[in-house]
């Protein structure tokens, strides 16, 4: 007979086995899981959630990921890249506001000229705010060389989701071409983690052709390669892309939303003092979507600071809130009513324990 939900919980490890349980525990058990990744993240990490200002630099992207409505060929989206002043005043407003941290994102591009731009964007940053501002960069995959000079320029953490662990699964979400190949894409977490960033991946929940397996597979996964921060979203359909033609179903959704919760929940549990993000994707499906998923173990949010001029050419999916949720009253956008004991982490970095002990421990 195997164990109950309680049992489990207090395990020391899991394996492949637990964790597929506590993926498909009962509705009424959920909760148990829940609270239980929540008082391991209160110990590990503390009770604040810390606020990365997002922005979203340019759509501009070489890939074709058959789920993501900024791929190279969806040509009903204007696109465009952030000018240096803009870039620059996003920054200042997340320093401004106390945000420990930025991340900038953006669509894959290895050009020249985007390395050059993006190295001499970190570094000003980094002058500007006397070094004080966190840099979390995610711009996809990049020669060593690259990720070397964005290092050394002044970014700390790099976020390169491997979007699915199974190299089947990932097969069948990406074109069959030299753009979009599994090894890689895991080489380049490889050298991410190398260089000295701390090192974020994540996976998209509710793919196509996705089983409990699989999702058991990314937390081990995540586990084995030791990251330091992770960033998991519900997969939602987007019009324009194969992935996503024939529309979506709600009923589905509210599914993947509620397997993601569980997935967070899992993953704060076995891996207690990393990062992990409550997704802008959980807000698209659920207004309350970020503070649920800090309710069940999530303690970074990312504030959209891309003007707002833009966010309609960055739909990664469908529904991705366009406008600005932020302001001087609230800058986090988050209802902390819906979080009782969480505050916000304002002016600092935002580290996780996770990182010094993996770097200490080398
Ligand atoms: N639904 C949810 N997440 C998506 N992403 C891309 N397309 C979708 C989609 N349709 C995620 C990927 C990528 C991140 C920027 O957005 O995980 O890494
Ligand atoms: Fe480009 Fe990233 Fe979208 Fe893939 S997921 S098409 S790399 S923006």
């Amino acid at each position: 007979m195997g164990s109950g939900i309680p049992e489990l919980l207090d395990k020391k490890h899991h394996d492949r086995s637990d964790i597929m349980a506590l993926l498909q525990c009962r509705e009424e058990e959920a909760p148990l899981l829940f609270r239980k990744a929540a008082s391991v993240r209160d110990r590990y990490v503390g009770t604040h959630v810390y606020l990365r200002g997002l922005i979203e630099y340019s759509n501009i992207c070489g890939k074709n990921c058959l789920y993501c409505g900024v791929r190279r060929d969806n040509v009903r989206i204007d696109r465009y890249t952030l000018t240096r002043e803009e870039v620059l005043e996003a920054a200042m407003t997340a320093y401004n506001l106390s945000f420990g941290s930025i991340a900038i994102q953006s669509g894959e591009n290895s050009s020249k000229v985007f390395v050059d731009t993006i190295e001499e964007l970190v570094r000003t940053i980094r002058e500007m705010t006397d070094g004080k501002l966190g840099i979390t960069l995610s711009l996809g995959e990049q020669s060593r060389e690259t990720y070397q000079r964005w290092f050394d320029a002044g970014a700390h953490r790099y976020l390169l989701r491997i979007e699915a662990s199974s190299e089947a699964l990932y097969r069948r979400v990406h074109p069959d071409d030299d753009m979009h190949r599994y090894h890689r894409r895991l080489e380049c977490l490889k050298v991410i983690q190398e260089t000295g960033y701390q090192t974020g991946t994540g996976v998209m929940v509710g793919l196509p052709f996705q089983t409990m397996g699989d999702l058991a597979d990314d937390i081990i996964f995540m586990r084995d390669f030791d990251i330091d921060m992770c960033g998991m979203g519900p997969f939602i359909e987007h019009t324009d892309t194969p992935l996503g033609e024939r529309g979506t179903d709600n009923l589905f959704l509210k599914e993947r939303f509620n397997l993601t919760l569980r997935m967070i929940a899992i993953l704060r549990i076995i891996m207690k003092d990393i990062n992990i993000v409550a997704s802008t994707a959980m807000q698209t499906i659920d207004p309350a979507g970020r503070e649920k998923a800090i309710s069940c173990g999530a303690n970074v949010v990312m504030p959209n600071l891309t003007p707002a001029r833009y966010r309609a050419g960055y739909q990664i999916y469908e529904g991705k809130p366009g406008y600005r949720e932020i302001n001087e009253s609230n800058v986090s956008g988050l209802n902390l009513d819906l979080i009782p004991g969480m505050s916000l982490g304002l002016g600092t970095w935002g580290d996780t324990p996770h990182f010094g002990r993996r770097i200490n421990a080398r």
